[in-house]
């Protein structure tokens, strides 16, 4: 069986990919192959307007299936409570385009100068979408609360994990190893919902 990932952003690929494997040892599904938009030779644009996080990645995850692979997309993001949820489904073009971690973090860090520590709430979403060449399709969401800090923490990681703290741990998602943020992860928790709804429907 071959799935593919609808994702260009290689960090989520890896983390993906990890989940994939992890649930496939657990549920004991054998011989899955994972692969890229690369490996398949995708290069279409996927326009990315849902109005929703679900929206999005049932529309990446479909882009896939309409070639006749197993879709699987992750769309995810940061909302953060003292602006409104912002910037939510924009996350990864929160300063514009063309997408940068560094200008979305400079405008997340300006717009929250002045706000006190105790309304810096935050939560990062993600909704993983799993669609079928035959048209079944699935989406399950996954949250992992923190706080905004007023500057960097960390180099690891990606997108907004220097400026994220995850208070259990007292660290920002960019001072964890990898293993430490597929434990507690926005993405980890949507897959924990994202496992047995896949097993049950590669077995009917
Ligand atoms: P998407 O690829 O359209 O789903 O955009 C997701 C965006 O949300 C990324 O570009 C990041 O800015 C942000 N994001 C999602 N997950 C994470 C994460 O685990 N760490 C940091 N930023 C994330």
């Amino acid at each position: 069986m071959e799935i593919v990932l609808a994702s260009n952003n290689k960090h989520k690929v890896a983390e993906l990919e990890y989940f994939i494997n992890e649930m496939c040892r657990e549920k004991g599904i054998p011989g899955v192959k994972i692969l890229t938009l690369r490996d398949i030779g995708f290069t279409d644009e996927i326009v990315e307007d849902g109005a929703t996080f679900e929206e999005n990645a049932l529309i990446k995850a479909g882009a896939v299936a309409a070639k006749g692979y197993i879709g699987v997309a992750d769309d995810s993001g940061l909302c953060v409570d003292a602006l409104g949820g912002e910037p939510g489904v924009y996350s990864a073009r929160y300063a514009g385009e063309p997408c940068d971690d560094r200008r979305n973090n400079e405008l997340l860090l300006e717009k929250m100068k002045n706000v006190p520590t105790e309304e810096r709430t935050a939560h990062f979403v993600s909704t993983i979408a799993c669609v079928f060449p035959d048209g079944r399709k699935f989406v399950s969401r996954g949250e992992c609360p923190g706080t905004i800090l007023y500057e960097y923490r960390g180099t690891g990681g990606f997108g907004y994990d220097p400026l994220f703290l995850y208070e259990p741990y007292g660290k920002t998602y960019a001072e964890i190893n990898a293993e430490e943020k597929n434990a507690i992860s926005h993405r980890a928790r949507a897959m924990a919902a994202f496992t047995g709804r896949f097993a049950e429907e590669i077995t009917k």
